[in-house]
């Protein structure tokens, strides 16, 4: 996800070796339509994937980051939603994630992802989830998600099942936004 307005910078950037950029889908792609897959077991692959996937994220910049969108269809999502000047950055990764739960108050925030760059909606979303997944030391976690985090969180999830931030907006709004995005990746395959 990429915030709106306030985005995370990309100074705070926990850099190791071994990380590689990957090139982050543009919509409309079927891989971003498409629903991944469970992980399971977290192995050495999973563990370099999700590095790589925080790596591109911090880049891009952006506060979350799912598989598919690096064209991986694995339940896999990134995220790091502190914003704050100066605070350290906390980096997360959630293998296999679910909401088990969701408040009934709901909260709007305008959205942007990483893949339909350039544009910003306002979307409703229950305003906290709990949410369990597997770490990546194996073991399962769970915690309530509140405020950008459990936007964002909500937002990912939504990728590991297809799902895009157009699809709370209007048809007309959703396929104004698809056909300026077709026309910069025509652009972009030119260039
Ligand atoms: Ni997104």
């Amino acid at each position: 996800m990429r915030g709106g307005g306030a985005l995370h910078g990309g100074g705070a950037s926990p850099k190791s070796r071994g990380m590689t950029l990957r090139p982050i889908l543009l919509w409309p792609d079927p891989r971003l339509r498409s629903r991944a897959e469970p992980v399971g077991r977290v192995t050495r692959d999973v563990a370099a994937l999700a590095d790589d996937m925080l790596e591109t994220m911090y880049e891009a910049p952006g506060i979350g980051l799912a598989a598919p969108q690096v064209g991986v269809a694995k339940r896999l999502l990134v995220m790091d939603c502190v914003k704050e000047e100066g605070a350290a950055p906390r980096p997360m990764v959630l293998v296999d994630p679910e909401v088990v739960d969701r408040s009934p108050a709901t909260a709007v925030c305008e959205e942007g992802c990483l893949s339909i760059p350039e544009h910003f909606a306002e979307v409703e979303r229950p305003a906290e989830v709990t949410v369990r997944w597997t770490a990546l030391d194996g073991r399962p976690h769970e915690e309530r998600f509140a405020g950008l985090w459990a936007i964002c969180v909500q937002h990912e999830i939504d990728h590991l099942n297809g799902v895009v931030f157009l699809d709370y907006l209007t048809p007309l709004k959703r396929q104004m936004i698809t056909r300026k995005m077709q026309k910069l990746k025509r652009e972009r395959a030119r260039a």
